[in-house]
């Protein structure tokens, strides 16, 4: 008998209807403009830029249903079609009842924080995330982190790193009672810890202890779809769901989500959050007329809202996420046999390089990940950013630096934009600094702004 041939074949699921041309650059281009740019890649100009992995945040392309779903928009005030398209989707892929949208996901972190969060709280999480945090913070609530000691260690190839240690929750409430616990934060994946997910059977086990202790799970559901395709891959008994039905899953485990629909959901801006309890959307949905606009828009056009609920549809299609993870792990593995430190396993929304083993000569206090982001650049115009002490922040009651255990770059990859031949390039760029890579020097920041620096800090060569 005939063998046939198992295919691994990751291929996109689309064909390219429209291009946007780039711009080349020189090295000495790159140097001034990196220098100019206080070396922090945030604050470089787009068109200095060649290959663009800033962000996997708002940086998709859309599709042409997309696109034609933005000609729909119904810019009314009040009531426009496109939210209750909108809603109706939410409650058909993610099935929760309540809806607000948002300008994008830290709009529905600020009204979730405001509603659920009372001054000297206690919010566990699946590690921080940066503007996540700091709307706790800035509500009065105060973040722990409760993920697996597996998640800090960037070469520990646990395969759900975004899981919660139910030991450390538990040392939370019986220290603070669970009173002060409104609700435990849950990242599906965890981006700190370089795209990781969580499985279903912790979050089914977080769903019992905290069902036991009236503590409710509020998911960041920012990349739920790619969780969802890792808990396929790799968990027992899901190999045969599809991604949707794995999505569904999630949700009904947790009680409200805040989302960001620049990542998963394929828009270029747009969020929301999403309820289930009546009396929390009474009080999420008069507050966001304080902050975002009236709660049939939050601060988004009708277009936009259009956009949304077409993209939901098509992020949680098979064909979608296979290539979108496939492209992910393809250049991971060049990286990787070029000998380059990176996170693993491969997460799902990029490559994180481990500064601390990439450049062993530079301690923490030197930015070894913000120098490697700019070296990287200045080598072929590719622009990443930093994820370690520069992002971590400071403790706000000490003042002192965090000093994270992960200290990463990361080469986060849009989705449906680069080519396969892309990631070429860009492997073969990391090749060059890791082979030259002694001869970076370390960093000093010369200006640091108050809240979530990593986005406006500048640096000086040391
Ligand atoms: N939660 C997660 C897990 C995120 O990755 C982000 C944004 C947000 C919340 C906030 O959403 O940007 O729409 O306000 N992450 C981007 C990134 C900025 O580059 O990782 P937002």
């Amino acid at each position: 008998m005939e063998k046939i041939p198992i295919k691994h074949s990751w291929a996109e699921p689309y064909k390219i209807k429209m291009v946007e041309l780039l711009k080349m650059t020189t090295p000495a281009h790159r140097k001034r403009a990196i220098e100019a740019a206080g070396y922090n890649t945030f604050l470089l100009r787009s068109e200095d830029v060649y290959i663009d992995l800033l962000t996997d945040s708002g940086t998709s392309a859309m599709s042409d249903r997309q696109w034609s779903g933005m000609m729909l928009g119904d810019e009314a005030y009040a009531g426009s079609t496109n939210f209750y398209h909108l809603e109706e989707t939410v409650r058909d892929v993610y099935g929760y009842t309540y809806v607000i949208p948002t300008h994008q996901g830290r709009g529905a972190e600020n009204i979730l924080s405001k509603t659920l969060i009372k001054k000297g709280d206690i919010i566990p999480g699946n590690m921080y995330f940066t503007t996540t945090r700091l709307h706790q913070e800035l509500a009065g609530g105060i973040f722990h982190d409760v993920i697996i000691d597996e998640a800090h260690e960037a070469s520990n190839l646990h395969p759900f790193k975004g899981n919660v240690d139910l030991n450390k929750l538990d040392a939370l409430v019986k220290k603070h009672g669970a009173k002060k616990i409104p609700y435990v934060c849950v990242a599906v994946t965890v981006n700190m810890a370089g795209g990781q997910p969580i499985s279903m059977g912790n979050l089914k086990e977080l769903r019992a202890y905290t069902k036991k202790h009236g503590i409710k799970i509020i998911l960041d559901m920012t990349r739920i779809a790619e969780n969802a395709y890792f808990i396929q891959q790799r968990e027992e008994g899901f190999s045969k769901k599809s991604i949707r039905e794995i999505v569904r899953e999630i949700c009904n485990h947790t009680d409200g989500a805040t989302m960001s629909a620049k990542k998963d959901a394929l828009v270029n801006i747009g969020g929301f959050l999403a309820l289930n309890d009546p009396k929390d959307y009474e009080e999420a949905s008069n507050l966001v007329v304080v902050y975002e606009g009236l709660h049939t828009y939050g601060g988004l056009a009708g277009r936009d809202m259009e956009a949304m609920a077409i993209g939901i549809q098509e992020s949680v299609s098979d064909a979608h996420m296979k290539a979108r993870i496939g492209q992910v792990i393809y250049l991971g593995e060049q990286i990787k046999n070029f000998g380059v430190p990176i996170t693993e396993p491969i997460g799902g929304h990029g490559i994180f390089l481990d500064a601390k083993r990439f450049l062993p000569h530079l301690d923490q206090d030197k930015f070894p990940a913000q120098a490697l982001a700019a070296a990287l650049y200045i080598d072929s115009g590719v622009r990443s950013m930093e994820r370690g002490i520069v992002s971590s922040g400071r403790n706000p009651k000490t003042g002192k630096n965090y000093y994270p255990k992960l200290e990463l770059v990361r080469l986060t990859i849009p989705r449906r934009v680069y080519t396969q031949a892309h990631m070429d390039v860009i492997a073969e760029s990391v090749e060059n600094v890791f082979v030259h890579r002694a001869k970076i020097t370390g960093l000093k920041m010369v200006y640091e702004p108050k809240y979530l620096r990593f986005f406006q800090a500048r640096f000086e060569k040391l």
